[in-house]
C-alpha cells in the first residue's frame, strides 16, 4: 500500500478551504483588467499529490485544485471578461515524495486538459493563446527567494508542511514578496504535525512567530491576515490567510463555512478589526498556557520598566 504524506482527519476540512479560497480567487481575476502580468501560484510544500480512490483529485490535494482553479485563470470557459497566462511551481523537498508527485501528475492532469512538456512541466492552453504552466521542483522552499517579482504581479503562496520547522520564509523572500506593498496573497496550515503542536519544543514552536511576525510588519495597507484555530482541539491546529482587505469578510465566512460542513467550529480573528484576539489566538496556537504567561509577565516587566524610566523624566 501507498503511504500518504501530511494526512489527518482535519486534511478534508482544509482542502475544501483551499478549494473554495482558489476558486473565488480565481474567478475575482477574470473579471479585473488590471495587473495583466502573469499570476504567480507557489505550492511551496506540495506533498504526493496522493488521493484515495473515491475521492476527486482536483479537489482533495493542493496540486489538483491548484491545477484546476489555474484554468480559469487561462481562460477555461467563456465566462470573465479578462484571461492571464498562470505560472505555478510546486515545490517538494522529500526524494521520495516529489518521486511519487510526478507520477500522480502524469495519471491526472492529462485529465484536466493538461498536457506533458517534460518531465516535470505541464501546460494547459486556455483561450486567447493563454496558459497555465505549471512547473514541478524538487526543493527546499526555505531556500526560495522569489527574485524578479515586480510589484504589479498577483502573486499566491501556499503553505502546508508537516511541521512548524518545515517551510520558512527567508527575509529576502519576504522582501520581495511583501516589501513596498505588495499584494501577495497566503494559505497557511500550521501545527499541522499529527503528534500535535504541543508535542514539539518551544523552540521549534516559536519558528511560527517567524512567520508571522514579519507579515504583520510588512502588510499591504490593501490587505489583511486572518488567522483561524479549530475550537477545542488538542493538537491545536491553525490556519493563517494573507487576502485584500475589501474580500476578507467574504473570504473568512467562506472558510468557517467549509470547516463547519466538516465538522469543526473555528476561531478566527483579523489583524486589522481584532487584534488583540488575533494576538490571542495567535499565542493559544503557538504556545502551552505557561510558556504564555511568563510571554505576558516579560511584556508586563517591560512596560513596567519603561513606565518607570518615563516617570523619571518628569
Ligand atoms: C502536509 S504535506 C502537504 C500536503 C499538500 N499540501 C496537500 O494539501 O495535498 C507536507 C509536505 O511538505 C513537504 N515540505 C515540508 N517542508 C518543506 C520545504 N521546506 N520545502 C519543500 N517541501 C516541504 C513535506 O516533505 C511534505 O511532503
Amino acid at each position: 500500500m501507498r503511504t500518504t504524506v501530511g494526512k489527518s482527519f482535519r486534511t478534508p476540512a482544509k482542502h475544501a478551504a483551499l478549494n473554495a479560497h482558489l476558486g473565488r480567487e480565481a474567478a475575482a481575476l477574470t473579471h479585473m483588467n488590471y495587473w495583466l502580468k502573469p499570476v504567480i501560484w507557489y505550492d511551496m510544500s506540495a506533498g504526493d499529490a496522493e488521493t484515495q480512490p473515491d475521492q476527486q483529485w482536483s479537489e482533495n490535494c493542493s496540486a489538483g485544485i491548484f491545477a484546476r482553479h489555474a484554468r480559469t485563470i487561462a481562460g477555461f470557459e467563456d465566462r470573465g471578461a479578462v484571461f492571464r497566462d498562470v505560472q505555478i511551481t510546486l515545490s517538494e523537498k522529500a526524494r521520495n515524495t516529489y518521486d511519487l508527485l510526478l507520477v500522480n501528475l502524469d495519471l491526472q492532469l492529462p485529465q484536466l486538459g493538461y498536457e506533458r512538456r517534460s518531465t516535470t512541466r505541464w501546460v494547459f492552453e486556455g483561450k486567447q493563446g493563454h496558459t497555465v504552466d505549471l512547473n514541478v521542483e524538487m526543493q527546499d522552499s526555505a531556500q526560495m527567494t522569489f527574485d524578479g517579482i515586480s510589484r504589479d504581479q498577483v502573486v499566491f503562496l501556499c503553505i502546508d508542511p508537516n511541521n512548524m520547522t518545515g517551510v520558512h520564509i527567508n527575509d529576502q523572500a519576504h522582501r520581495n514578496l511583501f516589501g513596498e506593498n505588495r499584494r501577495t496573497t497566503m494559505f497557511v496550515t500550521m501545527g499541522c504535525n499529527p503528534g500535535g503542536l504541543k508535542m514539539l519544543p518551544l523552540e521549534a514552536r516559536e519558528n511560527w512567530f517567524k512567520v508571522t511576525e514579519p507579515l504583520e510588519r510588512r502588510l499591504a495597507n490593501t490587505h489583511d491576515i486572518v488567522i483561524a484555530a479549530i475550537d477545542n482541539d488538542r493538537a491545536r491546529w491553525g490556519y493563517l490567510v494573507v487576502v485584500p482587505e475589501g474580500w476578507r469578510d467574504k473570504y473568512t465566512k467562506s472558510f468557517v463555512k467549509q470547516f463547519l460542513d466538516n465538522g469543526f467550529a473555528l476561531k478566527h480573528a483579523s489583524i486589522r478589526n481584532q487584534e488583540n484576539e488575533y494576538e490571542h489566538i495567535q499565542r493559544y496556537l503557538f504556545l502551552t498556557n505557561k510558556e504564555n504567561e511568563q510571554r505576558n509577565n516579560t511584556q508586563q516587566q517591560r512596560s513596567n520598566t519603561q513606565g518607570e524610566l518615563f516617570n523619571g523624566f518628569n
